[in-house]
């Protein structure tokens, strides 16, 4: 009987709860109560002896913090979590509006979630995360993509946003129309709109969209007090792939996605969808190249060698694939749902992509017939690989 309670307990993931309300402590073990079986949960009630916790043993799967506290607030409690325990996950719940201090809690978690929120609602976010997190077998690719906290940006575009961010009549139409076609810059602002810094129930799927909603001060902060945007720099990724065409494949598929939802008549949030989860399909590549670059050239020697497809390489050297990756981050950065399902399915779609016209079939073909139709820098032998 012991054996078996010690055997749960280790396989039990492990939750912190830090709060200087006590009320909102016991709330959240009384609604996490559901899981008892799986979840070990601890409470804290101020920072410094959560710290401790965490240092005494650093084993948390995730941490949920309160951001205002007494002594240690809730981000220089994040920076050490993530210095001490980078593979743990570090959610904020916190009913701060002002846009600095947010924007610098952003900067040390992974999402930012509103409060009041609802115990079930929590329940299922957390599940999700850890499920997802339980996908990626390789310790050394966890502990790097829960560090990951930007997706850099290819250097022209962060160029042109840079020039424009400092003309004297700045437009946030045309800074969003260079969001719009980077894969990093439209997963930060996305993730920053999705979160509780706007607090909106709908969710926003539209890059240029999210641009007009954080507007041109907020645009500043994300760029230059937070260092949200940065560009791409040599040694980021590996000597044999070829970044410009990933942006170019990846433009080049969401624009085909947003003519065919278009074509198909989905309504607009399903062509945005189609749209940006086309673009931001691949973002799994240039994260896990960034995690070892010397294990990704040897993806893409295999590719090249066996002629197998950049996913199947991916999974016999990382143990998993860009598409688990990418769909992992977005769903850990607070993205909507429906972009982080495309983004993970975007490989081998679950039943007939052909049956009915989703986003998730529509990205699923854009990529096939992009592919298709330019030079892959990874095509060998006539046969697509990625
Ligand atoms: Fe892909
Ligand atoms: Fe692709």
């Amino acid at each position: 009987m012991f054996i078996l309670q010690e055997a749960r307990r280790a396989v039990m993931k492990k939750i912190l709860l830090v709060d200087d309300d006590r009320n909102v402590l016991h709330s959240f073990k009384r609604a996490f109560h559901s899981m008892h079986n799986e979840w070990q949960v601890v409470l804290s009630d101020n920072g410094k002896s959560a710290l401790a916790l965490i240092e005494a043993d650093g084993s948390f799967d995730l941490v949920i913090s309160d951001l205002r506290m007494h002594g240690l607030n809730g981000i220089d409690l994040f920076r050490k979590v993530e210095k001490t325990s980078p593979d743990t996950i570090r959610f904020f719940l916190t009913g701060a509006t002002e846009s600095s201090l947010l924007i610098e809690a952003s900067s040390v978690s992974h999402r930012l979630i509103s409060k009041p929120c609802e115990g079930e609602k929590l329940v299922a976010l957390i599940r999700n995360s850890l499920l997802l997190r339980e996908k990626l077998h390789n310790p050394e690719v966890r502990r790097k993509l829960c560090k990951l906290g930007v997706i850099p940006s290819l250097p022209k575009f962060y160029q042109e946003f840079c020039r424009e961010i400092q003309t004297p009549d700045v437009s946030v139409a045309r800074l969003g129309m260079i969001i719009e076609k980077d894969i990093g810059m439209t997963a930060k602002v996305l993730q920053l709109v999705n979160s509780a810094f706007f607090g909106f129930r709908k969710k926003v799927t539209n890059p240029l969209h999210a641009a007009t909603l954080i507007g041109i001060n907020g645009m500043r902060d994300i760029v230059l007090v937070a260092g949200f945007f940065n560009a791409l720099g040599e040694n980021d990724c590996p000597k044999t792939l070829d970044i410009e065409a990933i942006w170019q494949h990846s433009l080049s598929t969401a624009n085909k996605a947003r003519e065919i939802a278009a074509a198909e008549g989905l309504s607009q949030d399903d062509i945005d969808t189609s749209y940006t989860a086309g673009l931001l399909h691949d973002l799994g590549i240039i994260a896990l190249a960034a995690t070892n670059r010397a294990d990704y050239e040897k993806v893409i020697e295999l590719a090249r060698d066996e002629c197998i497809p950049l996913h199947l390489a991916e999974k016999r050297v990382f143990a998993v694939d860009h598409a688990t990756v990418g769909g992992f981050i977005l769903n850990l950065w607070g993205l909507p749902h429906a972009i982080s399902e495309i983004v993970t399915f975007h490989c081998s779609p679950p039943g007939d992509p052909s049956a009915k016209a989703t986003p998730l079939s529509i990205v699923y073909a854009a990529d096939q017939l992009v592919a298709r139709e330019t030079q892959s820098p990874l095509e060998k032998g006539g046969e697509t690989i990625y």
